[in-house]
């Protein structure tokens, strides 16, 4: 089936960064849409980060406020979505696999919509290979315009259409997408949309456009709705939390601002992710350290602990200031608990460039990182470093060496807790043990402990009893 294309994605349009100004909407859903999904099920995939499990919560949202309702069969769905990562190959790689299998599904039951949406349909390459290999893919619409779901979800079902919608450029601040979140004691809030920073390894700045900010009101507003509801802990979404609000031009509100008054709310926990250190300030920190709900657990990416791969990375801090950051970090909140992100083998990448990252690791004695090996990525300027010295077995033995090294730093993290008394969430049952309640502490440890459901929601005390590599078992204390 030809299929119709009203927008479709262009790399050159979403590197483009203008002066527009943000506009702000507010979504109403039309009457129109309301019993579509009448009698019907929807089955939802999510890849990715923080920021697609809340767009997640957006499409759960509209789904249900078309009447379709969840399913985790794919037998009984009606429709498909796949919410797509494009951050690495192997993120890619899953989706397709997954596709591939469903082409079986859709033989069996014809009448199946596949839709697929998130960061790799605002890939060029992705919808170009969509549209010829996988013939199975109903619709497609991108990262802008998860509010066009209803009005793609009608034509494909009532005209039987193929569908591509994916905008290059950022739409507007759409507020009041309904969401139907995945817990009742923890939230994630988005208080920015896209990235301006062009690392020159990553996608994100193509995939979700140009850095904006939600205004303030409107924040604090679905916090206090939270609160109201219930809701535990809040964590704050953004590719770089830090910059929050430098793109307002009429009036000045920032990060510092932002945190100081999320913090008069009577909120138990506030976490933020993530943060870039190039634009953490004093402010910030002095913020933190004054609050009491603001969690000592700071994700702190570094990528590379080279100043020469730092800059061929574009990440406009040195080593030296990522260090300093630390330390400031880690006399400001004492028990601070600071974790990182990592590539290896990023083109150009020496021996003695790698064994600077290792030696960071040590003098910042992180407790935890994610690791990768460095993937490119089409129309990045990195996917066109070329560096034949760096061989697969090199970028491997490079991520294993770094590994042993960050599970030292989990396990040290770890084992300062023991014989503690910590302040743990409980959030439900361990995936591992039915029996068994988990949840995490303020420097964001996941615990394990017997007790009865009723602790399900609170924050308990926990005096810790033993400390393993990933995780922590203790006991109530009523
Ligand atoms: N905005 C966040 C990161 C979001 S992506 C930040 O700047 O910290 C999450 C992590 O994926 C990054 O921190 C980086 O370590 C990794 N990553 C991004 N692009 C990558 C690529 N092309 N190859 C390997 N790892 C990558
Ligand atoms: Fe990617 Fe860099 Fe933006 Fe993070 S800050 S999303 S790594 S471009
Ligand atoms: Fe992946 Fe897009 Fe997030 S590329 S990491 S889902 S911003």
């Amino acid at each position: 089936m030809k299929p119709v294309v009203l927008n479709s994605p262009d790399q050159n349009k979403e590197r483009k960064r203008t002066d527009k100004t943000n506009n702000f909407e507010e979504f109403i859903l039309d009457d129109s849409f309301k019993v579509l999904g009448s009698n019907k099920y929807y089955y939802l995939y999510t890849y990715g980060c923080q920021g697609n499990e809340s767009d997640s919560e957006k499409i759960r949202g509209l789904m249900e406020g078309m009447s379709f309702s969840i399913t985790y069969d794919l037998d009984k769905t009606d429709i498909i979505i796949m919410n797509t990562c494009a951050i690495r190959k192997n993120a890619e790689d899953k989706v397709f696999g997954e596709l591939g299998r469903l082409k079986q599904l859709k033989r069996k039951k014809p009448d199946l919509i596949v839709g697929l949406c998130g960061c790799m349909a605002q890939e060029e390459s992705v919808v170009r290979r969509l549209l010829t290999k996988y013939q199975n893919v109903d619709f497609i619409f991108g990262t802008h315009n998860i509010h066009s779901l209803p009005s793609l979800i009608k034509r494909v079902m009532e005209n039987k259409e193929r569908v591509v919608d994916v905008l290059s450029y950022e739409g507007d601040i759409v507020e009041k997408i309904p969401m139907v979140r995945e817990s009742n004691i923890k939230a994630w809030v988005p208080i920015m949309y896209g990235c301006d920073e062009f690392c020159t390894y990553c996608i994100v700045p193509y995939t979700r456009g140009k850095e904006r900010s939600r205004l303030k009101e409107n924040i604090i507003k679905e916090v206090e709705d939270l609160i109201s509801q219930g809701y535990q802990e809040i964590t704050l979404l953004g590719q770089n939390v830090n910059a929050y609000g430098k793109d307002f031009v009429d009036h000045k509100y920032d990060f510092a601002d932002l945190l100081s008054d999320l913090s008069e709310l009577p909120i138990p926990r506030i976490r933020f992710t993530t943060n870039n250190p190039k634009d953490f300030d004093d402010r910030q920190i002095e913020v933190i350290k004054n609050s009491k709900n603001i969690m000592p657990a700071i994700h702190l990416p570094v990528q590379s602990g080279s100043n020469k791969i730092l800059k061929k990375m574009n990440r406009k801090y040195t080593k030296e200031s990522f260090i300093e950051l630390c330390d400031k970090l880690y006399k400001a909140i004492p028990d601070v608990s600071i974790t990182t992100d990592i590539i290896v083998a990023f083109p150009y990448e020496t021996e003695e460039d790698f064994c600077e990252t290792l030696e960071l690791v040590k003098r910042c004695n992180f407790e935890g990182a994610y690791t990768f090996i460095f993937s490119k990525r089409e129309g990045t300027p990195a996917a066109n470093y070329v560096d034949e010295n760096i061989t697969e077995e090199i970028a491997y033995d490079r991520l294993y060496r770094l590994n042993d090294l960050v599970n030292e730093g989990y396990a040290r993290g770890n084992n300062r807790f023991l014989n503690k008394i910590v302040k743990v969430l409980i959030e439900g049952y361990s995936k591992s043990n039915e029996n068994i309640l988990m949840g995490y502490t303020e420097n964001n440890k996941l615990v394990n402990v017997l007790g009865d459901k009723k602790y399900i929601g609170k924050i308990v005390d926990v005096k810790i009893k033993d400390a393993k590599t990933w995780s922590l078992d203790g006991e109530i204390i009523d």
